[in-house]
């Protein structure tokens, strides 16, 4: 696929099933994370990849997480909320490892995580792997951080769901001038 076509056709797949990415299509995805625009070089991101086994692991924990908050829960919420992390059949969870710097301030250095997951996003269309970005208040629960070992410096900034896409919707080109313009200072009265 052509870099300008991928930049223009890419699109999230909300419906996703097996096959997972296999291990070479995960490593190019990794490497364009690795090329994410990063000031001062400070790598301030890592993934968490969970396969089948750790998604299921994962959807207990969010109804732990949800039971901490609602102890009313009935049985029918709970299995809608274990099967949550199953709407694909691996997850990347995208975590902010915010540093001190003195001239990197902590959202450049989330924009940078922000850049990764939509540079996997763009590696996984570019091979035909379905992605979709998903957040939600799990990304900020303790015992959910706790799980995933996510520290105190660290943030969660969305879970990948990756797999292969049940269909892929067409996008059409947009009109620019809704969110374009070319400023125009020397007329303004300042
Ligand atoms: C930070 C972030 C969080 C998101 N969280 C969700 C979410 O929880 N649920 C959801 O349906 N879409 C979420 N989205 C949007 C989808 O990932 C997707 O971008 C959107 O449905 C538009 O589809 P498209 O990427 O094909 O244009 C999120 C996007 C971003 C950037």
């Amino acid at each position: 696929m052509q870099a300008i076509e991928l930049l223009h056709q890419r699109v999230s797949s909300p419906q996703l099933e097996g096959p997972a990415p296999s291990a070479t299509q995960l490593e190019v995805m990794y490497q364009a994370a690795a090329r994410a625009p990063d000031h001062a070089c400070l790598r301030p991101w890592r993934i968490i990849v969970l396969d089948k086994e750790q998604l299921v692991a994962l959807g207990e924990v969010f109804v732990r997480a949800n039971v901490a908050k609602n102890p009313q829960l009935t049985e029918q919420q709970k299995k809608k909320i274990a099967a949550k992390p199953l709407r694909a059949p691996m997850i990347m969870t995208i975590v902010a490892h915010l540093k001190d710097h003195p001239k990197v301030p902590e959202i450049e250095q989330l924009i940078t995580a922000g850049c990764v997951a939509h540079a996997i996003e763009l590696a996984a269309f570019a091979q035909g792997v379905g992605a979709m970005w998903r957040s939600g208040g799990m990304m900020f629960d303790d015992l959910v951080k706790q799980s995933l070992g996510v520290q105190a410096n660290e943030q969660i900034i969305g879970f990948l769901y990756l797999g292969t896409a049940k269909k892929i919707r067409q996008v059409a080109a947009v009109d620019s001038s809704q969110f374009v313009s070319w400023a125009d200072i020397s007329s303004t009265a300042v």
